[in-house]
């Protein structure tokens, strides 16, 4: 009897304990709360919210547009979110443009890769009163307001002059693109191609997709180097495929050809250094997504902006690679590595 009534005791103890327990953290959190939420109220937002889509989040070269976009904030009231699919594929990119406009967002930054998929959507977004700068690559059909970024006709032209010098005009060249589907892509190959044209010693002999990974264009450079085995040059069109190149004509032991790349990757710049690469032509894309978000913003203020900024582009060779390039180091800063 006094054992059964020790336990009804420790029962209802341990059921009161248990209760005061609880109201003490529902008051602690419930403090929590509030506290977080009387922060968030006194913290001021950013005036204006953007976003910026990129082809691949993940990827290099596009961490340093984001960085230029990042450094923007620090000048400007805005707040700007990068966005992209994990891998290319243009189908989820446009989702994404999809769903800026639907949040209506204050402007739109957007690397507009096609003109079927992402015209129609650009002009909606225009029509809903959301302003839209295009990025990288270019879709002048459309209603964007501005461009920022490389002439990419323009730098095919440069790779082929580059490599005309480079070779004395005699070469057997295969090309790979990232996407025949994506206007820059085109853009740069009919410009290395005019490049060429008049130069009877070289002949472009067939042209393959990387779909924007280095494994691809690797298997690529493989299957076109056992279709010709003449080729003597290589141009990759966008930042991985020349690295992909490399893994190939090394595997291969065939280092005496030819490769002009694109991009001022740390691994491109190391290759370049390395004799692996021959040729590189440098886009400015940290400068690319600082300057967009000046501009977008000139745009939301009523001020007149020209249709198109070209950034800069130009071939380096190893002998320029003394002179530094600029690398978005752990922290998220950018910093001119020297060599
Ligand atoms: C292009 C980007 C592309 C990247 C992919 C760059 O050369 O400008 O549009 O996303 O390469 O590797």
């Amino acid at each position: 009897m006094r054992g059964r009534l020790i336990i009804y005791v420790l029962l209802i103890a341990t059921l009161i304990g248990s209760a005061f327990l609880s109201l003490f953290y529902y008051l602690e959190v419930k403090n929590y709360e509030e506290q977080m939420l009387d922060i968030v109220a006194k913290t001021p937002m950013p005036a204006h919210h953007l976003v910026l889509i990129s082809e691949e989040l993940d990827h290099e070269y596009w961490k340093l547009v984001e960085a230029g976009a990042k450094q923007a904030e620090d000048y400007y009231d805005v707040f700007v979110e990068f966005t992209g699919p994990q891998n290319s594929n243009q189908d989820e990119q446009v989702r994404l443009l999809e769903m800026a406009i639907a949040k209506r967002v204050d402007g739109i930054i957007v690397q507009a890769l096609n003109d079927e998929l992402f015209t129609p959507l650009i002009n909606k977004a225009l029509v809903q009163g959301i302003p839209v700068v295009t990025i990288d690559t270019d879709e002048p059909n459309s209603y964007r307001i501005s461009y920022i970024g490389t002439d990419n006709y323009r730098s095919g032209k440069l790779a082929g002059h580059a490599l005309i010098a480079d070779l004395e005009g005699e070469a057997v060249v295969g090309i790979i693109a990232n996407s025949l589907a994506s206007t820059h892509m085109q853009q740069r190959v009919q410009g290395f191609k005019d490049a060429v044209e008049d130069e009877p010693g070289i002949q472009v002999v067939t042209i393959e997709e990387s779909n924007n990974s280095r494994v691809g264009a690797s298997e690529k450079a493989d299957k076109m180097l056992k279709t010709y085995p003449h080729i003597t040059a290589f141009y990759g069109t966008s930042a991985l495929d020349g690295l992909g190149v490399v893994s190939t004509v090394t595997a291969l032991n065939r280092d005496d050809i030819y490769i002009v790349a694109f991009d001022t990757l740390d691994e491109t710049l190391a290759l370049l250094d390395q004799g692996k690469i021959d040729a590189v032509v440098a886009q400015e894309p940290f400068e690319m997504g600082y300057r967009s978000v000046g501009i977008m913003l000139d745009i939301i203020n009523g001020k007149e902006v020209d249709k198109v900024y070209h950034t800069s582009t130009s071939i380096i060779r190893k002998e320029d690679l003394k002179n530094g390039f600029q690398i978005v180091n752990d922290y998220g800063q950018v910093e001119i590595r020297p060599w």
